[in-house]
């Protein structure tokens, strides 16, 4: 069987909601949006498609975009759609196609005044953009913080976060050089990436057709132990920001 990153393992297991804040989170960035009445949605970084079920619950046209081919496959089927395979980097999209874009923990692996750039250019004026991702603070030391991106990314198939220690200042500041204006922040607290309880059960019967992916699961967790992130030196946050005009 193919070697799965940790959040490939987890997508085969049917384990969606991979960010801080899981579906609570989810909700907080989706009722924001709501707010402007969205009509077509570009999601960054799909991964099973749970967020992406949820917007097309609400009526909102959704373009998902997922280069994992384990995780479009899974959404793909679950949802009955298709999904962009590749990287965003990779994606072809007119000017001013889209009232919002939406990446949950995806941008931050990207080199973020390019990515925002592009961003900016394909969400027409006043269009939103939805972030959450986990940064460093100023107490990260940089060459450190450069070998744990490194280790978790050879460890896990996924960085946990920037190799660059970029704190929440420097993404508010290459957001507003991008040409955003913050509409809503909010700080998810530490230790909200643990799957719920039903997300547990969900993943117990998929285990049953899926020992080869539990097996890698069980490794990867077994490897937690090896990436230490001294406590005080990542923070996640959620936000919306408006494309100015
Ligand atoms: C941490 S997972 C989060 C998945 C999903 N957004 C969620 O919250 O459950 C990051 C996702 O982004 C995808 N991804 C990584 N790099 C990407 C890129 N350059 N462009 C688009 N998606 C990317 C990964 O394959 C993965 O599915």
């Amino acid at each position: 069987m193919k070697r799965l990153a940790f959040h490939e393992a987890l997508g085969a297991l049917n384990v969606g909601d991979l960010h801080p804040g899981g579906q609570a989170a989810t909700e907080f960035l989706l009722d924001e949006l709501a707010k402007q009445d969205p009509r077509v949605v570009l999601e960054v970084g799909a991964g099973i498609g749970n967020t992406t079920a949820r917007m097309l619950k609400r009526g909102w046209q959704v373009v998902p975009i997922e280069p994992s081919d384990t995780l479009r496959h899974q959404l793909e089927s679950r949802l009955g759609i298709s999904a962009h395979a590749g990287g965003f980097e990779d994606f072809d999209s007119a000017d001013g196609a889209y009232d919002v874009v939406l990446g949950e923990s995806v941008f931050y692996g990207m080199d973020l005044k390019r990515a925002f750039a592009k961003v900016h250019r394909i969400l027409r004026p006043g269009g939103l953009l939805a972030t959450l991702d986990t940064v460093w603070t100023a107490a990260a030391i940089p060459d450190v913080a450069a070998t744990i991106h490194d280790d978790s990314k050879r460890i896990f198939g996924i960085p946990m976060a920037s190799r660059e220690a970029l704190t929440w200042s420097d993404w508010r500041r290459i957001l507003a050089e991008a040409g955003f204006l913050a509409v809503v922040e909010k700080q998810i607290p530490p230790g909200s990436l643990k799957a719920d309880k039903g997300a547990r059960w969900v993943k117990l019967r998929a285990a049953l057709g899926q020992p080869l992916a539990l097996l890698q699961n069980l490794n990867h967790r077994r490897q937690f132990g090896r990436l230490h992130v001294p406590a005080g030196w990542t923070e996640t946050w959620m936000a919306v920001w408006r494309r100015a005009e």
